[in-house]
């Protein structure tokens, strides 16, 4: 291979500027050249490329968000956007292709992969919703950003004895809320993959009020069945607590990557330059029991995410 091109694509996640500096200057030791492509797979239609060097990727590893920036790309979705994309590959002599991103992204990427583009994926994205890894970059981040947040609005829910609901990100896929949950001490977690009983978690603020406690955290998963306003509302009526909501939201998408985070994107950015340098067929790169993985990239995509389920067990047990 003598030339490999970059892109991230669909929410943007810290630690996509360390994976791009780790594949970069991965290629280069390697004697390949890299385009970045802007704009995820939109870059790729509209022929928006640079060549990239070293020092492009100099400064960026601590920066979150992404140097190339990142787009949910509709016309990658048409056979006419695909065909573009591939011709404009193969003008500027790109071979292989590392597509860092989550879901849609790894979904794009299968979808180059039958066009006979070796493309090697890296999932990045806060939710850690991707079945075939144990991991995906920046969600250690996020969860670190809540964790921060749970401790400020507990400083003020203990002063004013209030019930706050936080409303954190994760359409599909309640881990974020989970491990913030966990270990922010919060009352009840809500998730998208359990039916949320609004009894239960009435029953739990009224339960903690008779053992002495004046406040509560409920860390809500923006996808649980019922709403944040509607859950409000519910534990209002019911247990007559005081109680105010917090949207996170976008703020968990930003900030400097954690250690954790870089560490692993600079692994596996290592990795998939290994890969394309070795000439593999095309794959997701993934962490699974703590080592760096690959698996055939359709196979990653069709497997499905399981939930841990032990951690909203011990998440009831240690806030009684
Ligand atoms: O990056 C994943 C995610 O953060 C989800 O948890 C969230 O629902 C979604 O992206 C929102 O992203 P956007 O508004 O950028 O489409």
């Amino acid at each position: 291979m003598k030339r490999i091109g970059i892109l991230t694509s669909g929410g943007d996640a810290p630690g996509m500027n360390a994976v791009i500096r780790a594949v970069v200057r991965t290629a280069i030791s390697c004697g390949m050249d890299v385009m970045g492509i802007e704009r995820g797979f939109d870059g790729m239609i509209d022929d928006d490329m640079k060549l990239m060097e070293r020092s492009s990727v100099g400064d960026i590893m601590q920066r979150g968000g992404t140097v190339l920036k990142t787009a949910r790309s509709e016309k990658f979705m048409t056979e006419e956007g695909r065909e573009t994309a591939l011709r404009n590959l193969k003008l500027h002599g790109i071979e292989a292709v590392v597509a860092c991103g989550g879901d849609g992204t790894f979904r794009g990427a299968a979808e180059l992969a039958k066009l006979g583009v070796t493309v090697m994926g890296i999932p990045c994205t806060i939710d850690n919703d991707m079945g075939y890894t144990d991991y995906t970059i920046g969600f250690d981040t996020a969860v670190n950003t809540v964790l921060s947040a749970i401790g400020n609005i507990r400083d003020t829910a203990n002063s004013h004895d209030r019930t706050t609901i936080i409303e954190v990100m994760g359409r599909d896929c309640g881990d974020i809320a989970m491990y913030a949950g966990v270990t922010g001490g919060a009352e009840c977690i809500l998730i998208p993959e359990v039916e949320t009983d609004t009894d239960k978690v009435c029953q739990k603020i009224v339960e903690g009020m008779d053992k002495g406690k004046r406040h509560s955290i409920i860390v809500r998963a923006e996808g649980a069945s019922v709403s944040t306003d509607e859950l409000a509302e519910i534990i209002r009526m019911e247990t007559k607590v005081e109680v105010r909501k917090v949207v996170l939201a976008y703020l968990q998408r930003g900030g400097s990557p954690s250690m954790e985070d870089r560490l692993r994107a600079c692994l596996m950015g290592y990795e998939a330059v290994k890969l394309i340098e070795q000439e593999a067929d095309s794959a997701a790169i993934g962490i699974n029991h703590n080592e760096i993985t690959s698996i055939d990239i359709m196979e990653a995509v069709d497997t499905k995410r399981k939930t841990d389920f032990k951690m909203i067990e011990l998440a009831d047990m240690l806030s009684k």
